[in-house]
């Protein structure tokens, strides 16, 4: 399957918001992914569903939301009513996460659940054939800009034997110090969704960028 760029708007130029998303808009990119911070589940703090219903006025891009946020149920049909697509919960933040995860799913949205470097992929078996994706962060979140974390390839590469034994479709995303560097190695590691934020839109030309990445996979 076609590797799905979605550059993370974290990065972006938010004095400029409206051309950075025009860009994407022409872009071979699939997805937008937007970073919600709580300031509690990450030592950062970014913004909330108002973001999203502003991007949705402006894009037809797949809007991915990855939520770091403790207790994120407060906040599932907040975003599902600004517009997400997809919303990615932290399993480090959900005592009850199959529940979380059906919830997100009753709402009419796509479900992720996301792991920190330090949790192994191990700990996803039971949630695996729930969820429509899985988020392996190559870094520790809170933060764009970050070196990516070399282990993490191994990681993918357990996870997908998983998906497969299990004989499902789930989608690996990688997020985290994601560059035009690691890409090749990250696909042929089994990732299928690339989220890119400080490469894409520090680099010389962002709209090359993005299409670079989305033509090697
Ligand atoms: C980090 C965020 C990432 C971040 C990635 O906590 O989850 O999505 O924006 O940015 P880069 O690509 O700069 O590491
Ligand atoms: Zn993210």
């Amino acid at each position: 399957m076609e590797t799905i760029i979605a550059p993370s708007i974290l990065s972006a130029d938010f004095s400029k918001l409206g051309s950075e998303i025009e860009m994407i808009n022409k872009s071979e990119a699939q997805w937008i992914h937007v970073d919600i911070m709580d300031g509690m589940f990450v030592p950062n703090i970014t913004f909330g569903p108002w973001i999203v219903r502003t991007l949705k006025k402006i894009t037809d891009k797949v809007l991915d939301v990855h939520l770091m946020v403790e207790k994120p149920d407060r906040f599932f049909e907040d975003f599902r009513n600004a517009g997400a697509d997809i919303l990615t919960v932290h399993y480090e933040a959900c005592t009850h996460l199959h529940r979380s995860i059906q919830k997100i799913k009753s709402l009419g949205m796509k479900a992720g659940v996301s792991v920190n470097p330090h949790i192994g992929v191990n700990f996803l078996e039971d949630i695996i054939p729930y969820v429509d994706l899985v988020l392996i962060m190559s870094v520790n979140p809170g933060f764009g800009g970050q070196k990516f974390i070399e282990s993490s390839y191994s990681k993918i590469e357990r996870l997908k034997e998983l998906i497969s034994i299990k004989n499902l479709s789930t989608l690996i995303e990688v997020d985290g110090g994601v560059s035009l560097e690691n890409a090749v190695t990250l696909i042929g590691s089994g990732a299928n969704v690339l989220v890119s934020g400080n490469a894409i839109f520090r680099s010389e030309n962002p709209l090359k960028y993005i299409n670079d990445l989305a033509e090697l996979g």
